[in-house]
């Protein structure tokens, strides 16, 4: 059986701490790192995270910070200072640098969100933004660079065009990720996490294809032997 590869993560979007931590409990070491969204963060989820941490796993806090410079800088030391090796924020350019400015950690890397995943060119002309969807989301490529974060979080069909303008160390955090056969769900446009790694991502991140699987050890493994040639 392939070992886990910390390149993946699972997010545990569990509608609470105890199906959470008996999602764990049954991955066992399977898995490395894991994602804490905002339900369980808004419920008690750093005791989560602090137990992962104990377990030896990596914890990424998915709190997609975005609100003015002194409250991301706190919340950003905050985070830092806890069990969390990596930590998003909005891709707006106030925010990162509060972010980063508040790192107590040097350890802990900050990610940036640059276009969510979920808003479609539409949404984005509806809210009045006036530039492509691609092209708003290398401006903030850029942003990112410029403000010392260390990664984005992106969609694996834009992860090819940042990996040819991002330092080779930049992490491209994929989201959207379906093994073959998988249901869609409500992703939009998704990959295999094989063509998101060849695509130029460092990690993916996989909720359901592994959480509702009837045998998530098995749905996790045979993502791992799919990727431990790439
Ligand atoms: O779809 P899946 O369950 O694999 O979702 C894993 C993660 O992908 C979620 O925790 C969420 O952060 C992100 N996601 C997304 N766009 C969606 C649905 C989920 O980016 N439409």
């Amino acid at each position: 059986m392939p070992n886990a590869d910390p390149r993946l993560i699972v997010a545990l979007d569990e509608p609470d701490l105890t199906s959470a931590h008996k999602l764990v409990a049954r991955l066992g070491d399977s898995v490395s790192y894991y994602k804490v969204g905002l339900t369980l963060l808004a419920q008690g989820g750093l005791s989560l995270c602090q137990d992962l941490k104990a377990q030896g796993k990596l914890v990424f806090q998915d709190w997609k910070l975005h609100d003015i410079g002194a409250q991301v800088e706190g919340a950003a030391k905050a985070a830092t200072s806890g069990a969390c090796d990596l930590l998003t924020v909005h891709a707006e350019p106030q925010v990162m640098k509060a972010a980063v400015a508040g790192r107590i950690n040097p350890k802990t890397r900050i990610i940036g969100v640059t276009v969510m995943t979920s808003l479609s060119q539409a949404d984005l002309d509806d809210m009045g933004y006036g530039m492509s969807l691609t092209d708003l989301v290398l401006r903030r490529v850029d942003q990112a660079v410029e403000c010392g974060l260390d990664g984005v979080v992106a969609s694996p069909h834009e992860a090819a065009m940042i990996r040819a303008r991002v330092p080779a160390d930049f992490l491209i955090v994929t989201p959207g990720v379906r093994p073959v056969g998988a249901d869609v769900n409500d992703q939009q446009r998704i990959a295999t996490p094989e063509d998101a790694f060849r695509n130029g991502a460092s990690h993916v991140v996989v909720g359901r294809p592994i959480t509702r699987a009837a045998d998530p050890v098995a749905a996790t493994q045979a993502i791992l032997a799919a990727i431990q040639t790439i």
